[in-house]
């Protein structure tokens, strides 16, 4: 895909379904290879970060197919069971596949180099190799940086550990817990501010042993039983709260419109994003609320809304990590200030995204203001933002997918430099947002 464009549409209306959560995919994939059995995904994000994880574990001995009806199987090889790839593991965009995939492998006795792409070869993995180091797992590379590429060596028989996590992240705890599989012993993770547990709720139900204990101030402690007989399951995926964000604001923000969103996975510990529209005054129902496979789903109903600045506290971060970038397009339309507190985790996502952010939005003529770890924007009042812009995208498909939500309300056209990177987590974008009525051009 080229450079694609969007211009300001009228009204959205319409019920879609989201693809897969990218969290769950990748999770779905990497426990079923170590589970007995054989794994069938519902629904799994057919994007290309979940690919990368899907060939990486091909690479390792395991079968992973999609049959005629689009379920995906996962012949599991058992915990242990990986063996030595022959090529260096792809992970392209994905941090979740690579910080991930160096727990699961880092449990085996195997010797693996992890490479991406520009983005992901640029954002830390110290983060992951420094509790993978304590259990006894290795790594190297010609710079020293800990950045990809990266060669681990993995063992058999990872040092049971206590980890306190110095920063909010799902991937740092799961890597962790991924390669206390293998431990002789119990793996105790501390998070200090919580963070999606779908690593924890995916580990339950394929029957390992797991304890979470409430701390004192919020915090939490995970208690991992090493060395679990895993059974596979069935598993369902729920759509993708961090796409749907998209397709939500884009509602939010264009007058007239009404959407409906089928099957949304609603973790708690995913939904800021909601919690922070909500409170901006965005007419956001939820119906049909049930449980699928321990994860909370349901549908949301999307009316275009007036909208107002907030403050987004710190310590919301963690439950709307990655659609800050969204919601900085909402605040662009809201009348008064927006001001996001502890933020400065986004500066090591794909992109820069406080940066990406801040001069794609001034390109378009908002007002933005930003330090290390917090951002301003002066909302429009709910008025057209100029646009007639081409934004960076910096290999961010959150970046790409926001300022083409952001075109829907703009005066002039706005352009994304690179529409490619949408594919990572959100394929057929641009085709489910113009079957709700917007104006977006493939190129
Ligand atoms: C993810 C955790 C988050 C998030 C990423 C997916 C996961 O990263 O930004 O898109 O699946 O665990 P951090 O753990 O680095 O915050």
């Amino acid at each position: 895909m080229g450079k694609p464009v969007s211009t300001a549409s009228g009204p959205l209306s319409g019920e879609i379904s989201v693809p897969g959560d990218k969290s769950i995919s990748h999770r779905a994939l990497m426990l079923g290879a170590v589970a007995v059995g054989e794994t069938r995904i519902h629904g799994l994000l057919e994007g290309e970060d979940v690919l990368a994880t899907a060939a990486a574990l091909g690479a390792m001995g395991v079968r992973v197919e999609k049959d005629a009806n689009a379920i995906w199987t996962v012949d599991g090889v058992g915990l242990g069971g990986l063996s030595q790839p022959e090529q260096d593991l792809d992970m392209g965009n994905s941090g979740t596949a690579a910080r991930l995939l160096m727990g699961l492998v880092g449990g085996h006795e195997i010797t693996a180099t992890f490479v991406g792409d520009k983005s992901l070869s640029s954002r830390p993995m110290k983060r992951v190799a420094e509790p993978l180091t304590q259990m006894g797992i290795s790594f190297e590379n010609e710079k020293n940086d800990y950045c990809l590429p990266l060669t681990m060596r993995g063992t058999g028989q990872p040092i049971p550990t206590r980890y306190t996590l110095p920063v909010a992240s799902a991937q740092v705890k799961s890597a962790v817990m991924l390669a206390g599989l293998s431990s002789p012993g119990i793996t105790t993770v501390i998070e200090p501010h919580p963070t999606r547990d779908h690593t924890e709720k995916m580990l339950t139900a394929l029957g390992a042993d797991i304890k979470i204990n409430d701390m004192a101030g919020g915090g939490r402690e995970i208690l991992l039983n090493g060395q679990p007989e895993l059974s596979a399951v069935e598993i369902t995926v729920p759509g993708d709260i961090s796409s749907a964000a998209f397709p939500i604001v884009a509602a939010l923000i264009v007058p007239g419109s009404k959407i409906t969103l089928k099957n949304v996975g609603l973790n708690p510990l995913r939904t800021g994003i909601v919690d922070s529209l909500l409170e901006m005054g965005g007419d956001i129902k939820i119906t049909n609320q049930h449980l699928e496979a321990g994860e909370d789903v349901g549908d949301l109903v999307v009316r275009a809304s007036t909208l107002k600045g907030i403050i987004i506290p710190a310590s919301r971060a963690p439950s709307m990590i990655d659609e800050y970038p969204i919601l900085a397009m909402a605040a662009a339309l809201a009348s008064g200030t927006t001001r996001m507190e502890g933020v400065g985790e986004l500066r090591v996502k794909e992109s820069d995204r406080l940066a990406a952010v801040e001069s794609g939005l001034k390109l378009c003529g908002a007002v933005v203001r930003s330090g290390p770890d917090w951002m301003e924007i002066d909302g429009s009042g709910g008025n057209k933002v100029s646009g007639g812009a081409t934004v960076k995208t910096h290999l961010d498909h959150r970046i790409a997918m926001a300022f083409l939500v952001l075109g829907l309300v703009a005066k002039e056209p706005i352009g994304v430099d690179d529409g490619a990177p949408m594919d990572t987590s959100f394929p057929g974008f641009i085709g489910l947002m113009n079957a709700l009525g917007s104006n977006m051009s493939r190129d």
